[in-house]
């Protein structure tokens, strides 16, 4: 239990900073490329993080970046996960476009869900908004629908003036493969860059859109997991809705620690408090638990995006 009451039993890992795309809303101003730090944790090191805390009662695991599967080690790190006693689900974050080929190692390995980053069905929206192309994440995501994973999810970061015409196509694309797409509040995590609060969009308006659309009915048990979407039943499949900024009660029932590439327990993506898990990983400080334990006790009760939230690391070395 952390000082709120919450239970805490999911770990995000960012494997990796670098990535194959370069998305307008994760990139920093100024960033000049991906590289490869010697800091960054290597797989063993990761094992030893999850078994030390799935000791502490940690039963989810989700393997995110930066882009994870550029990782040349991802399967192996998620085969070794999944085979660990305790771990009871594993997920990966990615955007899709190395799953035609990953994507049946990954299911072999144990990974049960994957949620993949689709935030434009239009060819010239998603270029410029990922940099990368279109075509190819569709191939990803055929893939990932081949491969017989439990949960895929797509996700979609609204964005005012570039990919709101987007809502409705896509959540009719998600429920025409059976996929909920989740439509995701812009938290300010690189501002400074060509992603300014100008291109906020909510939740409220990103229903209203739907709505107006098709008909759009709140599912009131929570299909896909405990995280923070709110669910809606939408032309016989589901749509969901992650309001970061807006919904009051967001943090409410977080129930995650993030463990960054290069080392360190972040107790919340929107204060900066972090915990350096080097030196005990390295054997010159207390225990690797010891440091899990601190960052339970140090997660604050919800974020500090309203606060004037200044961005100090990309959202790639945070792990998404
Ligand atoms: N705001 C909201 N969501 C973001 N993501 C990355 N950057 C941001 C941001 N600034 C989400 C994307 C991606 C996932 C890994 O993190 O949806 O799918
Ligand atoms: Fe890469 Fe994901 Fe960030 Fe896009 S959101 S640049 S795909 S890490």
């Amino acid at each position: 239990m952390d000082p709120f009451g919450r239970h805490i039993d999911y770990l995000r890992i960012s494997v990796t900073d670098r990535c194959n795309e370069r998305c307008l809303y994760c990139m920093p101003e100024g960033y000049k490329g991906w590289a490869q730090r010697a800091d960054h944790l290597t797989a063993d090191e990761i094992l030893r993080i999850v078994e030390n805390s799935t000791a502490l009662g940690f039963r989810k695991f989700r393997l995110t970046g930066g882009e994870p599967l550029v990782r040349k080690d991802i399967v192996e790190i998620a085969r070794r996960i999944w085979e660990l006693p305790g771990v009871q689900t594993l997920g990966i974050s990615t955007n899709g476009l190395l799953l035609k080929e990953l994507a049946v190692p990954l299911k072999q390995a144990g990974v049960r869900s994957v949620n993949i980053s689709l935030d434009s069905l239009d060819a010239a929206i998603y270029q410029k908004l990922t940099g990368g192309r279109l075509e190819i994440a569709l191939e990803g995501i055929a893939a990932a629908a081949a491969a017989g994973f439990e949960v895929v999810k797509l996700n979609c970061v609204l964005l005012r003036g570039i990919n709101e015409d987007q809502i409705v196509p896509l959540a009719r694309f998600g429920a025409t493969l059976g996929m909920p797409v989740r439509f995701i509040e812009l938290m300010p995590l690189a501002s400074g860059g060509p992603i300014h609060d100008g291109h906020f969009f909510s939740i409220t308006e990103a229903m209203e859109r739907l709505a107006s659309h098709d008909p759009l009915e709140l599912a009131n048990d929570k299909p896909h997991g405990h995280g923070p979407a709110r669910y809606y039943r939408f032309r016989g499949a589901h749509v969901g809705f992650i309001g970061s900024i807006t919904c009051a009660d967001f943090c409410k029932d977080c129930n995650k620690l993030r463990l960054t590439a290069d080392g360190k327990l972040r107790p919340c993506l929107g204060r900066h408090g972090e915990i350096d898990l080097l030196p005990a990983l390295r054997g010159e400080t207390e225990s690797i638990s010891h440091a899990i334990h601190e960052a339970i006790a140090n997660k604050p009760e919800n974020h500090s995006f309203a606060d004037d939230f200044q961005v100090n690391r990309p959202m790639t070395a945070i792990g998404g």
